[in-house]
């Protein structure tokens, strides 16, 4: 794994556009994998900054998310579809019909995940990009996911609850499960691009890095990837 560690978030965010403006200019019609979170927020922002000044189209990228909250429509301001079209999407040039989520308010779950899955076989990411839990999570896949596993739907731990009601009026607002990749479709992609920033997700970097490969720890996998970049602010770096 290649560990890039920056001053700060900013120098995240700029270091990660980089990586991500050489992918979509090799290739227009790139698939992105991409993430939700606070953590690629200042990548987005570089990404929409670049398009308006510079032009760089998204025209036919296509795009295939994590993760999405069961349960949640499409429309609702906390769902992932909506933090996608509000903090990218709707800023750049690329088409709704490239952009792919799941769908959380799926009646079958088992249909959606199977839908997903055919989906991702057929659209290898040129680029995932990744945040990581505080738990050592990637997308949703909690610790005890099987290395092998593809899209589900994942009861969230009570820490990743607790992490991500601050984006909720009240933690009992929180969904308790989720659709997610699984670690097999992110593993599939060209290039991973994991990004981390502060001191509450040191301990999960190390375990990233540093750590055993093991499921108790989901993003111990990526040390198995041969085409793997972490870019950390040296608060997240802190035990590295
Ligand atoms: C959520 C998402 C993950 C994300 C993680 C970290 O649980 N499902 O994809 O990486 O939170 O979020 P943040 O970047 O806000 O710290």
């Amino acid at each position: 794994m290649k560990v890039i560690v920056t001053k700060n978030y900013d120098e995240m965010s700029a270091k990660a556009f980089e990586i991500m403006l050489g992918v979509v200019k090799a290739n227009p019609r790139a698939v992105l994998g991409l993430a939700t979170g606070s953590t690629p927020i200042g990548l987005y922002r570089n990404m929409v900054r670049d398009h308006k000044e510079n032009g760089t189209s998204y025209r036919e990228i296509r795009t295939v998310n994590l993760d999405e909250y069961a349960g949640l429509p499409a429309d609702h301001a906390q769902s992932y579809a909506h933090f996608m079209r509000e903090n990218l999407f709707d800023m750049l040039d690329i088409r709704k019909e490239n952009t792919n989520i799941e769908n959380g308010m799926a009646s079958d779950a088992a249909s959606e995940c199977a839908r997903y899955n055919a989906l991702l076989d057929g659209m290898q990411q040129d680029v995932q990009v990744l945040g990581i839990g505080s738990n050592g999570h990637i997308a949703f896949n909690e610790p005890g996911t099987p290395f092998g596993s593809v899209t589900h739907v994942v009861e969230l731990t009570e820490s990743t609850i607790r992490d991500n009601s601050r984006l909720f009026d009240r933690i009992e607002d929180v969904p308790r499960s989720a659709f997610t990749m699984g670690l097999k479709n992110i593993m599939q992609a060209k290039k991973i691009l994991i990004l981390a920033n502060g001191a509450n997700k040191a301990d999960a970097v190390y375990g990233l890095v540093k750590g055993e490969v093991t499921e108790k720890v989901p993003a111990s996998v990526l040390q198995l990837h041969n085409d793997c970049v972490l870019i950390c602010d040296e608060a997240a770096a802190a035990r590295l």
